[in-house]
């Protein structure tokens, strides 16, 4: 079938708009045609590393449009959000964390699917696909039963892309990883999408002080509307000295959501014995920290590793739609509406800070 695409065509370069053709789905596959997708740092950090041509794109949400004869979790016309890939049936899997998949590269980043067979392909030749299970910068996707989750037809399905990926790794890193309690001192450095959702989840919870860290205005602006305490420009202060000095001991929750290996540095040194630093932001492959290991071993400081915000997809995205559904998550707030021919604008009003959680609206 064919299907209208935004093909990232290298570093730096503009995504092109193109038709190009879709696989009928295999039997474990669902079609989508989707109506709106998030773009995420991550996808901006993919069109600089991997080959080219390809389709990016891993916040869909959109509607069934035909499923595959194993499929029973979705029906057509459901309305789905996409997430991550993963096998179910790794150890990891198996032990209910399918966000630490053992296969989980093939499942997301391979380009095709797992078998190595390609979903996409323009002229005939392959084009870089099933990213994240689902590449879904086009007016259709084709994920898996694994990736797929229903959510209700009362809510704006346009918006909720952003909760299979950014918002859930933000929000879950909080809720389903670090798990801090109510009165206890949180810092995050980077207020974009993840590091914003990450605050949403931490007002809800009541930790205090919850401290957000961008050298962009704005974004500390928009850290305080949603519940943090205090704002730091890195630019302008010491950000580790200034939280010791609004917290005593530093802080016993920290999440780096930045992918600057220098700031994960800031975020192991500014916590408090027992303190937790989880990391988020993805560095450049083969990225080292400095890290002081005696502070690391006389404060009993603890680094958590975190991937999707450790969320079961098809309880916790459902979890956040409800949370949205109430007032208690406005994702609306952080969000901007863009068409699928203005991705160009996006990604640079994104990567400008103009934009914190550009959506593209998918044609038809
Ligand atoms: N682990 C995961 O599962 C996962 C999932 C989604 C995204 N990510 C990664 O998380 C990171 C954040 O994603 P995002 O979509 O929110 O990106 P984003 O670009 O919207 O946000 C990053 C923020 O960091 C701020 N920043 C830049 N320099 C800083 C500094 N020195 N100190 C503090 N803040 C600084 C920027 O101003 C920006 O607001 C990216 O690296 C992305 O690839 C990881
Ligand atoms: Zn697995
Ligand atoms: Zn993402």
């Amino acid at each position: 079938m064919k299907i209208t695409a935004a093909i990232a065509q290298g570093p730096d370069q503009p995504f092109a708009i193109e038709d190009i053709e879709i696989d009928d789905p295999r039997p474990n596959e669902v079609l989508v045609r989707l109506v709106a997708t998030g773009i995420c740092h991550t996808d901006l950090f993919a069109r600089d590393i991997i080959p080219r041509p390809a389709v990016l794109g891993h916040e869909g949400a959109g509607i069934v449009e035909a499923v595959g004869a194993e499929v029973r979790k979705v029906l057509p016309g459901d309305h789905v959000v996409l997430s991550y890939g993963s096998c179910g049936t790794c150890p990891s899997c198996d032990a209910g964390a399918p966000y630490y998949c053992h296969h989980f590269g093939a499942h997301n980043m391979s380009g095709a699917r797992p078998d190595g067979s390609p979903t996409l392909r323009r002229g005939g030749e392959p084009v870089f696909g099933n990213f994240f299970s689902q590449s879904s910068f086009a007016s259709h996707a084709l994920a898996t039963e694994t990736n797929v989750v229903k959510v209700r037809k009362e809510a704006p399905l346009e918006l909720l892309g952003p909760l299979g990926c950014g918002v859930q790794t933000g929000a879950g890193s909080i809720m389903n990883g670090l798990e801090p309690l109510p009165g206890e001192a949180l810092v995050i450095f980077g207020a974009g999408t993840v590091g914003l959702s990450a605050i949403m989840a931490a007002n809800l919870i009541g930790c205090e002080p919850i401290i957000a860290v961008d050298p962009v205005a704005a974004r500390r602006e928009m850290a305080i509307s949603l519940g943090a305490h205090h704002g730091i420009d890195p630019t302008a202060t010491d950000p580790v000295a200034e939280i010791k000095r609004l917290t005593g001991a530093g802080a016993l929750h920290a999440l780096e959501c930045t992918g600057i290996p220098s700031v994960f540095e800031q975020a192991v040194t500014c916590l408090a014995p027992r303190g937790t630093c989880g990391l988020i932001g993805a560095p450049p492959p083969g990225s080292t920290a400095c890290i002081d290991l005696g502070n690391l071993l006389g404060k009993g400081i603890r680094i958590h590793g975190l991937i999707e915000g450790e969320s079961q997809i098809d309880a916790f995205i459902p979890h956040l739609v409800e949370l949205f559904q109430d007032g208690l998550l406005p994702i609306d707030r952080i969000s901007r509406f863009y068409t699928l021919d203005q991705i160009n604008e996006a990604v640079a009003d994104s990567l400008e800070g103009r934009t914190i959680k550009p959506i593209l609206r998918m044609p038809g």
